[in-house]
């Protein structure tokens, strides 16, 4: 094993030998958001697989977003640091299952959240992410019904959003979002009345906390966002004192970003297992042996990259 500087002028030197390009999410450890071209959300960060035009990408994520930067980019080779990094909420819903679901409403329009596997996307009608979802929704003639997964939280946070009645929501969840929860909100505002709220809308806390906002029971104001759109507001915001309901490698960017500012996360222990199994050792190791490439078949990804793009065009 070599020492940590050691291993970031050795991927610096065969990123430029390899025309490669790394893609960090905003969750990831430090020392890989780092040594990253580009971090950010899974919107920015498929738009940013979209426009490079490097011949290497690194995707330093979980699986399904490695898997959308292969669906955009045929032609360019996706590679994965660690095979393992999946999804819990990407997991929550199997093709068979959303055939069985799509034939019990067979009008309905199938939005998918980009936490999905390829098959899944491939499956549906459109893709959505954390900074769209509502977006997109709003863009379905509201008389055509729609299928949302596979988020429950994401899901009831646009039906409350878009005031939609014929939304069947799957009941899906991200193991570390679910259990952010508005008695977690309540402890943690004794302690900061005066902070800020920001919220990930797969927090199980989400619908409750917009409730309590808009009885007025909060001091500050409150902010349900992607990651990306967390850092941002953090930026602009006047407040000085935010509470960060989300996966805590967002911290990095944030704190980096507003040293004057002070974030405290909602959980501390809110962190995605996944996302921290991809480290610089992993990512030298995939730039060296060129692995591990994602591939997604043609047919799957097609029908999938359709999805997206009609994501990516509203
Ligand atoms: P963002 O698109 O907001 O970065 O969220 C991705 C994710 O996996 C949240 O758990
Ligand atoms: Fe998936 Fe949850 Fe990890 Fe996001 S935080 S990548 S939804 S398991």
């Amino acid at each position: 094993m070599l020492e940590m500087e050691n291993y970031d002028a050795r991927i610096k030197t065969l990123k430029k030998e390899l025309n490669a390009v790394i893609l960090a999410h905003n969750y990831q450890n430090p020392e890989i958001q780092d040594i990253a071209d580009f971090v950010g959300d899974s919107l920015a960060l498929s738009r940013a697989a979209a426009g490079t035009d490097a011949d290497l990408i690194v995707f330093c994520g979980v699986h399904f977003m490695a898997e959308t930067a292969a669906i955009l980019c045929p032609e360019k080779t996706v590679l994965i640091p660690d095979t393992q990094a999946g999804c819990s909420l990407a997991s929550a819903i199997s093709a068979d299952e959303l055939i069985r679901w799509k034939s019990k409403h067979p009008e309905a329009v199938v939005i998918s959240y980009v936490n999905t596997t390829a098959e899944i996307k491939a499956l549906s009608d459109y893709c959505c992410t954390s900074s769209n979802a509502v977006e997109i929704t709003n863009s379905i003639p509201v008389d055509k019904e729609i299928l949302f997964l596979p988020d429950m939280f994401l899901g009831s946070y646009v039906a409350r959003q878009t005031g939609r009645k014929n939304m069947h929501i799957w009941p899906g969840e991200c193991h570390v979002h679910a259990g952010m929860t508005f008695r977690d909100i309540n402890r943690c505002l004794d302690a900061e009345s005066n902070a800020e709220l920001l919220i990930h809308p797969e927090c199980g806390c989400t619908t409750s906390a917009l409730y309590h906002y808009g009885e007025g029971d909060f001091n500050k104001s409150c902010h349900v966002l992607s990651t990306e759109g967390m850092i941002k507001y953090a930026s602009s915001s006047h407040s000085n004192k935010f509470i960060v309901a989300t996966e805590i490698g967002i911290l990095h960017r944030m704190k980096n970003q507003n040293p004057d500012k002070t974030f405290v996360p909602l959980k501390e222990d809110a962190i995605c297992k996944y996302m921290k199994m991809i480290t610089l050792e992993k990512v030298y190791y995939s730039l060296r042996k060129k692995v591990y490439v994602v591939n997604v078949p043609d047919k799957v990804r097609s029908r999938a990259r359709l999805a997206i793009e009609r994501m990516l065009a509203v």
